[in-house]
């Protein structure tokens, strides 16, 4: 029997994301917070709780004792020795072995790295390792223990807490085995490989995390706790101070959502400020679900991964809470542009003019086009902080996708020195990126408005281009570069040390960026 005031009630809002945060008091980050767990030291030789010892083995030359096996067995069973090739070798008493084929010639630091994640895959049923692995490179043996590290932990990393079920062991402990001279040194890459690994993690954790589990409130609550976990100074604006600041990109782009949307602004200094000291700003894109707004996107299934449409955002928070751990000498700014891009009654139409944080106008032609509106408010900013330079990341367009595949970031920038300091770092970890030209003289025009400053999309053609051009018209003179990071923010399988899903694109680059940063010619 139902009574009269049953039929009188206000139909219930369904709030998707309350109830997944309640329900399972979800936490965002797991494997951050995990991360300070996991062992990880160097070892004369394996002990007693090691699973797996990968020891190398070249193309030439005599195999080691303690494979147990001679080179005609291994090359009978398709084991040759060539860069990256595994081989197990069950033993029954002890740990099991895995030949690790380390070619005929010292290794680069990124086929160190690939190579550890090829050990950590063959490994894949323990979750304790030993390997010599850095020892096949000539010359820096830090770099290289720092490679190993990264290459186990970041191709055993799994999203894993929305299954009920685990399918893999997690790493719970890692040995590098090293003679006594050689302890120092891989100490000191395992204590930088450590933080650089945490710091990716989190980034593929947020990235990874659904839409309505991570909200723009959510992360910068997050990004709060982490700040003060990792010595950042940490400042949260919401709608009111938005206002105030006359952020039109990021409020505009906000205007069709129910959740409110997070500016965070991030800073590291030094403990001690020298005169070398430079100073760099980060502006990171953190849509957390684009929908494309009333320009509604197609339910094709890549757009599931628009939950990822924060990475940028994702890359600044994580590359800056490693900065303290690996005692960076520049000082660091950030800001994380935080809403997601909803289509409503209140969205920003077609048509509509924002007004930029500065005063520039914007006449919107597209609202899918949301990425550059809310870098706009950050990059005007980012330069009344007078930093060195200014980088940006976001998963901006698809055109960049277009352009150079998912294997690579497009670096734009005002700068070249800046732009080469960025494809330099982007070596160094191993997130490749590519430089496209930032053609304002011919291209500028396309994004003529009649109403505006300038409209926010430009033709059919060279859109990665077009965006970064508009881009370019918030940081003044400030040595400015861009990084659009929408074809490598994940993969569709494993692939090296890249775990299916989020890569965590750009935390790697950009801790390789601040640490080495020195002021642009
Ligand atoms: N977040 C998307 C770009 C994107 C696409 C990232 C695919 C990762 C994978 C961005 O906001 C977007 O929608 N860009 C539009 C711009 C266009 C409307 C000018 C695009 O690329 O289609
Ligand atoms: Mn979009
Ligand atoms: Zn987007």
């Amino acid at each position: 029997m139902s009574s009269k005031t049953d039929h009188a009630a206000p139909p219930a809002v369904t709030d998707l994301g309350a109830i997944a945060r309640d329900r399972t008091s979800f936490d965002p980050a797991p494997s951050w917070r995990r991360s300070s767990d996991v062992v990880i030291d160097t070892a004369r030789s394996a002990s007693a709780d090691v699973g797996v010892v990968g020891v190398t083995v070249g193309l030439k030359g005599a195999v080691p004792k303690s494979i147990g096996l001679d080179r005609a067995t291994l090359t009978a069973a398709g084991f040759e020795g060539k860069v990256g090739q595994t081989f197990v070798v069950p033993r029954r008493e002890t740990a099991d072995l895995v030949a690790i084929g380390v070619g005929d010639a010292s290794l680069s630091i990124s086929e160190v790295r690939d190579t550890a994640a090829a050990f950590a895959r063959a490994a894949g049923k323990y979750s304790v390792l030993a390997t010599n692995l850095h020892d096949a490179v000539d010359g820096d043996t830090a770099a290289a223990a720092q490679a190993v590290v990264e290459g186990v932990l970041l191709a055993r990393y799994r999203f894993g807490s929305l299954k009920n079920k685990n399918e893999a062991p997690a790493v719970d402990g890692l040995w590098l085995l090293a003679p006594a001279d050689a302890i120092a040194a891989v100490r000191r890459g395992i204590a930088r490989g450590r933080a650089t690994a945490a710091a990716a993690q989190l980034a593929r954790d947020l990235a990874n995390t659904p839409p309505s589990h991570l909200t723009a409130t959510r992360i910068a609550e997050l990004a709060e706790e982490i700040a003060d976990a990792t010595g950042l100074g940490i400042e949260v604006l919401g709608p009111d101070e938005l206002r105030e600041l006359g952020c039109g990109g990021l409020l505009g782009v906000n205007a069709g959502s129910t959740e409110p949307p997070r500016l965070v602004k991030l800073t590291y200094r030094p403990k001690r400020v020298k005169t070398t000291t430079a100073k760099l700003a980060l502006v990171g894109k953190g849509i957390m679900y684009d929908s494309g707004g009333i320009s509604l996107k197609p339910s094709d299934p890549s757009h599931a991964s628009m939950k990822m449409d924060m990475s940028g955002a994702a890359a600044v928070l994580s590359s800056m809470s490693s900065l303290r751990a690996l005692d960076c000498q520049n000082e660091v700014v950030g800001f994380l542009m935080c809403t997601d891009n909803m289509p409503s009654g209140s969205a920003m139409k077609l048509g509509d003019v924002l007004h930029i944080h500065g005063g520039t106008t914007v006449e919107i032609h597209n609202t899918d086009a949301e990425g550059r509106l809310v870098l706009a408010d950050g990059l005007a900013l980012a330069t009344e902080e007078a930093p060195d330079a200014i980088v940006d990341i976001a998963t901006l367009t698809g055109a960049c996708m277009v352009a150079l595949g998912t294997g690579y970031a497009g670096v734009l920038g005002n700068s070249q020195t800046l732009v080469d300091q960025i494809t330099g770092a982007s070596a160094k970890a191993d997130e490749p990126a590519w430089q496209l030209p930032l053609e304002r003289t011919r291209y500028r025009k396309l994004l003529d408005s009649d109403v505006a400053d300038m409209k926010n999309v430009g033709g059919p053609y060279g859109g990665a281009i077009t965006a970064a051009v508009f881009l370019s018209e918030f940081v003044g003179d400030t040595p400015w570069a861009h990084l659009d990071i929408a074809g490598p923010m994940k993969v569709d399988s494993d692939e090296s040390w890249r775990a299916k899903g989020a890569t965590g694109y750009g935390t790697r680059l950009l801790i390789e960026l601040a640490t080495s940063f020195s002021k642009p010619e």
